[in-house]
């Protein structure tokens, strides 16, 4: 089944991005805290059922992507998410059948979820662990057995450089794989960007008082996290609705009823967005 041990305990007290992420895009995977967590943020910060739901739209033409344009094989997705239509191994393996997916997160809920979905499939795992260890994440026997860095790999931080904090020194975490990577490898990349300094405040102390590691950043703090051998593929680090739009991409699932009146949000104001693209190795 390609997955590690479930791990004794899932929290069940504090609010998870997973589970609050997931709520968002349909799942029915969560508790009383997450979705009593996500509707006590959102009256203040009423962007994130459409963010979310953008960056997952995104994730989906990205993978397209770099599957069929950029003919990568192989991904790490970092902080992969609970499972929900369309993840990235059933992206990637409807382009490019062979290709092969090394799911990382931290939360263990993930991986109890993962493992219906995953039975019996060998080019597919979900590994917990903290992607902040990234070497623990490289060196996971699963990841031997799957990612060849000898050939190009995808490497995915979707909706994730927020939860890295600056004492996690996120350029270290971020350019790990793709240090080791051969050239014609790629990084993905999305986070959750606010260039008003006083809500971007306001998001990060909800966030980390709720028990959810939260480093909100402006768009020009994101740029500068990336070196300068990675070359931005057209048209760089955007809004990430703006980034390659198909019009045609398969939909999500429905909005929860009870975060319906959030929905469309984002056409009031934009300075809560997510912002990412996809960066090459030359
Ligand atoms: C907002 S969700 C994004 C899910 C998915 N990447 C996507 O774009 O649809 C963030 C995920 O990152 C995971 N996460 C947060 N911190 C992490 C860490 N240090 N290591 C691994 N996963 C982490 C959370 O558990 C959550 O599942």
């Amino acid at each position: 089944m390609g997955t590690d041990e479930v791990p004794a305990e899932i929290p069940h007290d504090i609010p998870t991005s997973a589970r609050v992420y997931a709520w968002s895009l349909g799942s029915k995977d969560n508790y009383e805290v997450d979705r009593q967590f996500a509707l006590r943020s959102l009256p203040s910060f009423p962007e994130f059922v459409d963010i979310t739901r953008a960056n997952r739209l995104f994730l989906y033409r990205a993978v397209r992507y770099l599957t069929e344009e950029a003919g990568i094989r192989q991904f790490i997705d970092m902080g992969c998410g609970l499972p929900t239509d369309d993840n990235v191994h059933q992206v990637a393996q409807k382009f490019a059948p062979d290709a092969r997916v090394v799911y990382v997160d931290i939360d263990p809920i993930v991986l109890a979820h993962a493992r219906a979905l995953l039975a019996g499939d060998g080019s597919t795992v979900v590994i917990t662990a903290d992607m902040r260890d990234q070497t623990a994440v490289l060196e996971h026997e699963e990841t031997r057995r799957l990612i060849d860095f000898d050939e190009p790999v995808a490497v995915l931080f979707l909706s994730i450089g927020h939860h890295l904090l600056d004492a996690d020194d996120p350029p270290g975490v971020l350019h790990h794989a793709i240090d080791r990577a051969v050239p014609g490898s790629h990084l993905a990349f999305s986070q959750v960007v606010c260039d008003d300094p006083v809500r971007g405040a306001e998001v990060e102390a909800n966030a980390n008082n709720a028990g959810m590691p939260w480093r909100g950043r402006n768009r020009a703090e994101v740029d500068a996290l990336f070196r300068n051998y990675l070359e931005p593929v057209e048209p760089g680090l955007v809004d990430v609705v703006n980034w390659r739009p198909d019009p045609d991409q398969p939909p999500l699932a429905p909005v929860p009823d009870e975060l319906l009146p959030y929905a469309g949000a984002s056409k009031v104001g934009r300075d809560l967005t997510e912002y990412g693209g996809i960066l090459r190795k030359s």
